[in-house]
């Protein structure tokens, strides 16, 4: 899995008419496209009616992200791979979108499998719009974003009410033939809320200099939690100061999400008694103590 892979998901994520009887086709002999969230990456995590619409499926098509252990338990015969091509390129969006639609239109019962919430960040919406067009049923279905997930799972909560009432989700990484930030980054410094940035590891030094820039204060608390439920899933804390350091000596790489706010402080005072979700595989990166990061 490549970096770019779990960055940003594919090149390109409750119910909204089409029934999910198991039946395969409708009344023409066209299948259902199912757009499935298989949360964070711990298969325990899957929803019970994802793991049934994968089980029953003629066919899943997935990027990198739900993770080698979710798309381990999928029979290999039945997958197909619209993530990064060999060669590095992206799998057009248009492709995925096409290929969707020829696959119902053959009569097969398809999972679109997509990290997280098929609706965070995730294209799901551009992919439903294409279906609709072109006269597909198709069913969406929910998973658990890493966006709350991996900070929960770290033993940060995205609110909490000593500290934020609100919460933001915002992506680090725009499209770069955009000639102006789509992302205020001065309107959300001055939230005094919780910012979950994904697909940011990359811009991190960009963004953190226009959050300072907006007036945020350099001691803020920032928690970057890399491959959140994965067996190998890291947790790195800094500020809004050091991040940058502590990123770049712990390696962290995507998928990651970072955590920006008072609530990424929170881990420290609580992770002594932290249990479950790999917290025996968390490595702590902290430039200043010489660790590197590595898993302990
Ligand atoms: C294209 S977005 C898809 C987000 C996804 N739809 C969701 O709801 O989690 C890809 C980004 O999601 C984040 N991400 C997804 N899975 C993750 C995980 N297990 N751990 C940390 N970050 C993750 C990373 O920021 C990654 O760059």
């Amino acid at each position: 899995m490549t970096a770019d892979d779990a960055e940003f998901g594919t090149a390109d994520e409750r119910s909204t008419g089409a029934q999910s009887t198991g039946d395969a086709t409708d009344g023409d002999g066209v299948g259902t496209v199912h757009l499935v969230g298989s949360g964070p990456g711990d298969p325990e995590l899957l929803t019970m009616k994802a793991a049934r619409l994968i089980d029953e499926s003629d066919v899943v098509l997935h990027d990198k992200l739900p993770g080698p252990e979710i798309l381990g338990m999928i029979p290999a015969e039945k997958r197909e791979d619209v993530g990064k091509r060999a060669g590095g390129e992206w799998t057009p969006q248009e492709y995925t979108n096409n290929r969707l639609v020829e696959l119902a239109r053959e009569g097969n019962d398809v999972v679109r499998l997509k990290g997280g919430d098929p609706f965070v960040f995730g294209r799901g919406g551009e992919e439903m719009e294409h279906l609709a067009d072109n006269g597909i049923p198709f069913e969406v279905v929910p998973g658990i974003t890493s966006a709350v997930a991996g900070a929960g799972a770290a033993g940060i909560p995205v609110t909490h009410r000593d500290h934020v009432s609100s919460v933001s989700f915002v992506t680090g990484h725009e499209d770069p033939t955009k000639d102006e930030s789509a992302v205020d980054w001065d309107a959300l410094a001055a939230t005094g809320g919780t910012l979950v940035v994904l697909m940011g590891v990359g811009k991190l030094p960009l963004y953190t200099a226009e959050l300072r820039e907006a007036g945020m204060d350099g001691e803020t608390p920032v928690a970057l939690i890399e491959r959140a439920t994965w067996p190998d899933m890291r947790v790195a804390t800094g500020t809004l100061d050091t991040i940058v350091d502590v990123r770049d000596e712990a390696d962290i790489e995507p998928p990651a999400i970072t955590v920006i706010g008072e609530v990424a402080a929170t881990r420290d005072r609580v992770k002594q008694f932290l249990q479950g979700g790999g917290a025996d595989a968390i490595a702590e990166a902290d430039p200043t103590a010489g660790d590197a990061g590595g898993d302990e």
